[in-house]
């Protein structure tokens, strides 16, 4: 047995939570749940991030303490966590005393490695990232100096005494460890960026600011009187280890026995603050590192990041969820409309990768893969066996007469065995995406074993008194209830409602576990099972999905997306956005010119590759243009312009997978050589990028 310790980044509490929250705590509470199954000793953890200038100010902001605005907030991502099903075992807020008082021994135990000194800083300062950032990080707007996440001013600390932190001292140990380690960073990409900012050189870090007092007080006394409290983000990255520790002890036999196992799972805004300072703070301190930083990619609404400074993206995902069940008529909860979400999430992105969410690419999966594939095969299924098991038991031992059945028999457990080897293998390579994918195979393999093996006309046989065709109907029925148990459990990770019902029905009264390939598919049930009841997810028409749309999509996010027809730029009108098929960008296209037709000589003349954007920054003067740093594979990445700027903020592209055309003639652009071309949707206005639906290395043929 394994232990497995997976913490979610503890949230602002100067905020409510998004989607963009819910997604990493939902794959966090998947992952919890798939090493749960498979025997891991597993602990999840979550919480909130309390102290610092950021929340200082909204309190301020509000005229209440900083004390009654997290108290205030703190509680409600737990309800919002408990609304959503989330199974943590744990809840850390950083204003508790269990925390502080781990925060001072792992501050005291880097001063003893010498690695404090008294200093003063000055610089910028995002309050928004509650980072210190140099001129070449920040995008100049005017006069000002924005923060390309936060979109605003960063501030200028003047000369403020601080405690720095020797971070320099790490900077090869870090490099050493990370390639030592191949699965500290992952996914990849993320492992390569950081590797890169690690040799770029590391500044000493401040870790304690003078100038505001929200915070824990660090137990070093400053020679000149000044009080200080302990930066934020050295505060908030120990919760992970704090939670582990009884009154504060570092050397807790909880925290020594589980940290080992520690995953932290991020969003990629959060990537250096755990991959960089995170470890150095441990390595000064003499402490193990966690085994791994699992960084995921962004959710964006119309490519742009949901954040709470963009109401437009504002998503509640409780709303979402509850709108999803109410309007479909589900019968079992709003737990089903939760494990849409969830399906949906994990699902549609591999994790690491950025994901644009749309209600119609929901409503698409919701529609094709819970109401059709999985939906269909459990209710066909308890129909068929509820209905003929009295009169004939189900069974999988004994061999088939009918050679049809023997073959779909033997293809249902070759394939049982497969998706149970290989979607474990996913799930613990952090690749949920493509667990489902693999699942859903054995569902559509379900669904041919009904069709193929047709138990209706088995009955029909039987009745009339053929002895070969009762007992193959025993093993049909029976090979159903196995795939079904099944199923249920190499679903529950990430649709635990649905297991739950599933469980029920089947009469299965244990906690989902991780099925032994074929030879689960003999389990025997433990209680009686039911008729087919209500379908899990019932099927959402047209009306269910405008209802839906109209709950959850922030009216500005319903403002109509501008459309080119040929040259004529058209706009939807209000009332037509309203309903979800009019809010996608799809429908308005006239029928495109036709184009002479070319060889397949000369289509393979051209020279497409899978790339990875590394960096993007606007081209000055060119409302449309960016100027893109693209990894193809080769030796240098590519400087390639594309006029996709209206359609894409540059941050919003930094990570992502592209296409790109490597063997297009090199021009210049507004000034800018650019060496290939970025393949997109879209005429006069670019409406999406292309790509490859699974994440594959810079440098794949494209073909
Ligand atoms: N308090 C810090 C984290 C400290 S961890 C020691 C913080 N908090 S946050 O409230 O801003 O939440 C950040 C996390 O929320 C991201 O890292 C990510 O996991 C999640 N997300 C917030 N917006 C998101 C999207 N739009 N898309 C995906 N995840 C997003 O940073």
């Amino acid at each position: 047995m394994s232990r497995f310790y997976i913490t979610t980044p503890i949230y602002y509490v100067n905020d409510v939570p998004h989607l963009g929250h819910a997604y990493t705590t939902m794959v966090a509470d998947a992952l919890a749940r798939f090493h749960a199954a498979v025997g891991d000793e597993t602990w999840f953890l979550t919480g909130t991030d309390e102290h610092g200038q950021k929340i200082e100010e909204a309190a301020q902001k509000r005229g209440i303490t900083p004390r009654a605005l997290t108290d205030e907030v703190s509680p409600r991502f737990a309800a919002v966590w408990r609304e959503l099903g989330i199974a943590n075992n744990d809840f850390i807020r950083t204003t508790e005393a269990r925390h502080q008082a781990t925060v001072r021994a792992l501050w005291q135990r880097m001063a003893d490695a010498g690695d404090l000194y008294l200093a003063a800083y000055e610089g910028w300062y995002c309050v928004g990232c509650e980072a210190f950032y140099t001129e070449s990080q920040l995008v100049k707007e005017g006069d000002a100096w924005h923060c390309a996440t936060h979109k605003r001013a960063v501030d200028w600390v003047a000369k403020e005494r601080s405690w720095f932190f020797r971070l320099s001292k790490y900077q090869q140990p870090l490099l050493d460890y990370i390639a030592a380690h191949p699965n500290f960073i992952r996914p990849e990409g993320y492992r390569n960026e950081v590797v890169a900012f690690l040799q770029s050189g590391l500044r000493d870090l401040s870790v304690s600011r003078t100038s505001f007092s929200w915070g824990i007080t660090p137990p070093a006394q400053d020679p000149e009187g000044l009080k200080h409290v302990i930066y934020v983000w050295l505060d908030a990255l120990a919760n992970y280890y704090s939670a582990l520790c009884e009154d504060g002890k570092l050397d807790s036999p909880r925290a020594q026995a589980m940290w080992p196992g520690a995953v932290h799972l991020i969003g990629k805004d959060i990537l250096r603050f755990h991959a960089v300072y995170w470890p150095a703070f441990l390595l000064s301190a003499g402490l193990p590192l966690p085994q791994s930083i699992v960084c995921h990619g962004w959710w964006t609404v119309r490519g742009e990041k949901i954040s709470k400074s963009l109401p437009a993206t504002r998503i509640d995902p409780v709303v979402l969820a509850h709108s999803i069940a109410s309007a479909s008529n589900v019968t079992h909860g709003n737990g089903i409309g939760v494990d849409a979400v969830r399906y949906f999430l994990l699902r549609e992105v591999p994790l690491g990768n950025d994901g644009d969410f749309s209600l119609e690419s929901l409503f698409a999966r919701y529609n094709a893969e819970l109401a059709n594939d999985l939906g269909n095969l459990v209710n066909r299924s308890l129909t068929l066996v509820h209905k003929f098991s009295a009169a004939y038991a189900p069974t999988v031992a004994g061999t088939a007469h009918h050679e049809g059945l023997a073959g779909h028999i033997v293809a249902l457990r070759q394939l049982t065995d497969e998706v149970c080897r290989d979607a474990r293998q996913q799930f613990t390579d952090f690749a949920p995406a493509r667990a489902l994918e693999t699942i859903w195979k054995l569902v559509r393999e379900g669904n041919r074993f009904v069709d193929g093996t047709a138990p209706w006309v088995l009955a029909k046989r039987a009745k009339a008194g053929e002895a070969e065709a009762a007992t193959d109907l025993q093993l049909a029925l029976g090979y159903l209830r196995g795939v079904l148990h099944v199923i249920a459990d190499l679903v529950a990770p990430v649709l635990p409602t649905a297991a739950r019902v599933l469980h029920g029905w089947l009469g299965v009264t244990r906690a989902p576990q991780w099925p032994d390939g074929a030879a689960a598919l003999a389990e025997p049930p433990a209680g009686p099972m039911v008729a087919s009841q209500a379908p899990l997810f019932p099927k959402l028409d047209d009306a269910a999905m405008a209802t839906i749309a109209k709950a959850v999509l922030p009216s500005e996010a319903l403002a109509p997306p501008a459309v080119s027809v040929g040259t004529a730029a058209v706009t939807t009108s209000p009332e037509a956005a309203k309903t979800p098929a009019a809010a996608s960008v799809a429908p308005l296209t006239a029928p495109p010119a036709p184009m002479p037709l070319v060889t397949y000589d000369d289509f393979a003349k051209l020279q497409l590759l899978a790339g990875k954007v590394l960096t993007a920054q606007a081209v000055p003067k060119a409302k449309k243009l960016l100027q893109l740093q693209v990894d193809v594979g080769e030796a240098t990445p590519r400087t390639i312009v594309a006029g996709i700027a209206l359609a894409y903020a540059p941050e919003a592209l930094v990570g992502k997978q592209v296409l790109v055309v490597a063997n297009l003639q090199p021009a210049t652009i507004r000034g800018v050589e650019s060496h290939g071309m970025i393949l997109a949707a879209g005429d006069d206005a670019i409406v999406g990028l292309a790509g490859v639906d699974q994440a594959v290395a810079p440098g794949t043929r494209v073909r």
